[in-house]
């Protein structure tokens, strides 16, 4: 099938996979690659060296095109850029507005840059910038979220800007592709759908834990960092919203000590992380602490398997899916249906 997103980014099929924090890296990315659809490796959780080591292993793995996800206010966001430049990566994917310098650098060096957004002016912003897609994600979808659904969002979206746009947030299958089609939408991107797919690295016990969960065990909670933030309902989360706050400091400090282990963080480079991302709310201190650790609470969950004690990021369809299919089943299965429903749609009378 062949659309605006295919056209832009040379890959076969108008799917995405998204840059997840700890779960999108080389073996996902690669295998997502090989299925005809684009997988964008997460490298906010990456330092500068295994971002470069991680590019060049879905190379060895793939010669098909992909992208990568960084965080554009993070102080070594022009390093992180020379190695996409420099590594010939297909796809600059953003999770916060880049700035108009980086994003004429990257399309000067024949990058595509595909920001994300969550709200119609960022979209008329980036777009005015010279992006040359943007992905728009509704408030079904997993990890840090806004409020208004894929829905009323995409439309929305398609018709302030002039670029190609990706829906993103609750999409699973072909019909939803159609949908999205049919919104104006270039193609899909799908986070929690790749996370639960034989080819992810997440441990089995969390994956687990995605397929027992039905759509009311996915949430909403800004106990974590403060942001809005939709993931499984846990007892981690329930004892967050339930503490008052000097039981939330004092639990917050526990954990914080030892993630601090983990990430061999010092404590005032912790706090710095936490006011940084406060992005000017009004967090309590437990918060700040929690917010700096909040990628070190994903690795617990995505790469230690420790259900008990970390964050598991789910979009609402967490809530429907029941399987792990490789990405070649599940790119195949959704083009497949996306046809089937698009030969069977009823058509207005000639
Ligand atoms: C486990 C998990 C981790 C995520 N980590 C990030 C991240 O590091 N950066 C980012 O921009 N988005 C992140 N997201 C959001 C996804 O990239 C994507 O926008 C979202 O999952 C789409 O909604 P869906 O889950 O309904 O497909 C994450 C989502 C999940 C489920």
């Amino acid at each position: 099938m062949r659309t605006a997103l295919t056209e832009l980014t040379g890959v076969r099929h108008p799917i995405v996979q998204t840059g997840m924090g700890w779960v999108a890296g080389p073996r996902l990315v690669s295998a997502t690659a090989n299925a005809g659809a684009l997988g964008i490796l997460a490298s906010a959780t990456m330092t500068v060296d295994e971002l470069r080591a991680a590019v060049r292993e879905v190379r060895s793995r793939t010669d098909r095109p992909f992208g990568v996800n960084l965080r554009a206010d993070a102080g070594d966001a022009r390093e992180r850029v020379r190695i996409i430049v420099d590594e010939g990566v297909r796809v600059a994917s953003f999770a916060l507005a880049p700035s108009r310098d980086l994003i004429a650098e990257l399309k000067d060096a024949g990058v595509v840059v595909i920001p994300s957004v969550g709200a119609r002016r960022h979209a008329e912003k980036v777009a005015g910038w010279g992006a040359d897609a943007v992905l728009v994600q509704g408030g079904e979808g997993g990890g840090h979220t806004g409020e208004v659904a894929t829905s009323v969002l995409l439309p929305q979206v398609v018709d302030a800007v002039g670029i190609p746009v990706i829906a993103a947030g609750g999409f699973h299958d072909g019909r939803g592709l159609v949908a999205a089609l049919a919104h104006g939408a270039a193609g899909i991107a799908m986070g929690t759908r790749f996370l639960l797919t034989s080819d992810s690295t997440v441990p089995d016990a969390v994956k687990a834990r995605y397929l027992a969960a039905t759509v009311k065990d996915v949430t909403v909670t800004t106990a974590v960092d403060g942001l809005p933030h939709r993931m499984l309902r846990t007892e981690l989360v329930a004892s967050l919203e339930d503490a008052g706050r000097v039981r939330a400091l004092a639990q917050a400090v526990r954990r914080a000590a030892g993630f601090r282990r983990l990430s061999g963080l010092s404590w005032p480079a912790m706090v710095r992380d936490g006011l940084a991302m406060r992005h000017g709310k009004d967090l309590s201190w437990s918060q700040v602490l929690l917010a700096a650790n909040t990628p070190m609470l994903l690795r617990a969950s995505m790469v230690e398997g420790r259900t008990d004690l970390g964050v598991m990021a789910a979009g609402q369809v967490a809530g429907v899916i029941e399987d792990l299919p490789s990405c070649e089943e599940l790119v195949g299965r959704i083009m497949a249906e996306a046809a089937q429903v698009l030969r069977t749609l009823p058509r207005p009378e000639s």
